[in-house]
């Protein structure tokens, strides 16, 4: 497969070790747009890069800014809503943990204002808001990290290195698996019991969407509801494709097959609870994304990238190597042909082999010892922030990656095959 090198700059253990050794007059001043539960670990990764002080927290649930507030020791205030923090020229870059519904207006009104962002995936709702959140990060000259903190793990890096070395021979299928057996799992959370219209600002949530009457399902459970979230496809597949781009350096699959089924929690949303998806990628291979809320199979996650040469498993931790071996079996199909025939097959080299036999190598397995991908991605950022240089996810990056689970939103929704147009929503090379 044809695979495009990248270098990227200040990622991992190397730009935590210089983001942490910055002095204190010259912290960066952080905003934290939306401190939800994925925000409050955010927010404890920010605290370990030294070089960065939280000061600012909105949210639109009271109850999680005082959370945000007591974590930071009360070192950030409560601001009343993310234009203030936008309007604050002490604040240099805001992260951004709101509903994906949110993320087009405030990555851009945040760029405008002058912040370079950290945004959650997925980085859009729709395929179009990716060209202009990215226009906008060029033109102003900004930062803007997405986070599918995967591609900052060791393991990743370690993983492109195996594919781009040719080490797992040609590569034509990659499958990944989610599949989950819990309501939480299936995004159906516990709702806070203060939670209420004095503690809850639902028109602040709301925002861009479709006007509603007050509704906490909605409010602490959006991924279920489409007005808000892409479901599986946005939610899960879309950290698959930015780590499938990242180790393969592949950047749109051209087209997307894909099909879901609301089977099991017909109740609690709009959006399917499995999805299956087929990508074909022009560079010459497939992948396989699938999940399912309504099981959780042999520990509920999968990530096999299959070569020629061998096979890599993905793990939370680390990755394993499993040679193939060039090793034959014919025995079923000589032994249907005539006596002599059969004998004359084992005495030429392929016969011979096959009755020899091969060891079987073992399986090999790469350790991942760097430090957690969720801190280690932003200190690339904050890294990025100081000295101005790349970072591993740009917008660019969470543009396609995104794009690839509304391609499959679309093949969902149509029935049919969803192709994307390379000359008109990627980047001019
Ligand atoms: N990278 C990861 O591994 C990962 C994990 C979980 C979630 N996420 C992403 O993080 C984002 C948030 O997810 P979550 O699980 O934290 O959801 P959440 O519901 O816990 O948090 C979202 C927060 O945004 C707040 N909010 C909504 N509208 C707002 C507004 N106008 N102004 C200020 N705050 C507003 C809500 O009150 C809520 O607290 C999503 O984009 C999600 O996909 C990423």
């Amino acid at each position: 497969m044809a695979l495009t090198r990248r270098v990227f700059l200040g990622t991992g253990a190397g730009a935590l070790a210089q983001a942490q050794s910055t002095a204190p007059s010259d912290r960066i001043a952080v905003g934290m747009i939306g401190v939800g539960s994925r925000s409050h670990e955010l927010l404890e990764a920010i605290k370990q890069v030294e070089g960065t002080e939280i000061v600012a927290v909105c949210d639109a649930y009271s109850g999680r800014v005082d959370r945000a507030i007591e974590r930071t020791e009360g070192r950030a205030q409560p601001y009343s809503s993310y234009r203030e923090i936008l309007d604050d020229p002490s604040i240099d870059a805001v992260t951004v943990g709101t509903p994906d519904h949110w993320h087009r207006q405030m990555v851009v009104e945040a760029l405008r204002a002058g912040k370079d962002v950290y945004c959650e995936k997925p980085l859009t709702y729709a395929i179009d808001e990716g060209l202009e959140i990215a226009a906008v990060a060029e033109k102003q000259a900004k930062i803007v990290q997405v986070g599918s903190q995967t591609v900052s793990s060791d393991s990743a890096r370690e993983l492109r290195r195996w594919i781009q070395s040719g080490r797992l021979g040609q590569v034509t299928m990659i499958r990944v698996a989610y599949n989950r057996n819990s309501p939480g799992g299936a995004w159906i959370y516990p709702i806070p019991p203060d939670a209420s219209p004095e503690t809850v600002d639902w028109d602040a949530f709301l925002g861009p969407a479709t006007k509603r009457d007050f509704d906490l399902e909605r409010f602490f459970r959006w991924r279920c509801y489409r007005e808000y979230s892409g479901g599986i496809a946005t939610d899960l597949f879309v950290h698959a494709c930015t780590t499938i781009h990242f180790i393969t350096g592949a950047v749109m699959p051209s087209e997307v097959m894909a099909a879901g089924g609301l089977y099991h929690w017909k109740q609690s949303r709009d959006v399917p609870d499995t999805l299956g998806a087929m990508l074909r990628y022009p560079q010459g291979f497939m992948v396989h994304l699938s999940s399912t809320f309504n099981s959780n199979a042999f520990g509920g996650y999968l990530f096999e990238v299959l070569g020629t040469e061998g096979s890599a498993q993905f793990g939370r931790r680390g990755l394993i190597f499993r040679p193939h071996p060039e090793y034959d079996n014919n025995a079923w199909i000589v032994g249907g042909w005539p006596t002599a025939l059969e004998e004359q097959y084992y005495r030429t080299p392929a016969g011979r082999a096959e009755l020899q036999g091969l060891p079987r190598p073992e399986d090999e397995t790469y350790r991942d010892t760097g430090p957690n991908s969720t801190l280690a991605h932003l200190a690339d950022f904050f890294f990025a922030v100081r000295h101005r240089g790349a970072n591993v996810e740009d917008a660019w990056i969470g543009h396609h990656a995104a794009s690839c689970a509304h391609l499959i939103n679309a093949s969902v929704d149509s029935g049919s095959t969803a192709r994307w147009d390379f000359e008109r929503h990627c980047a001019a090379a």
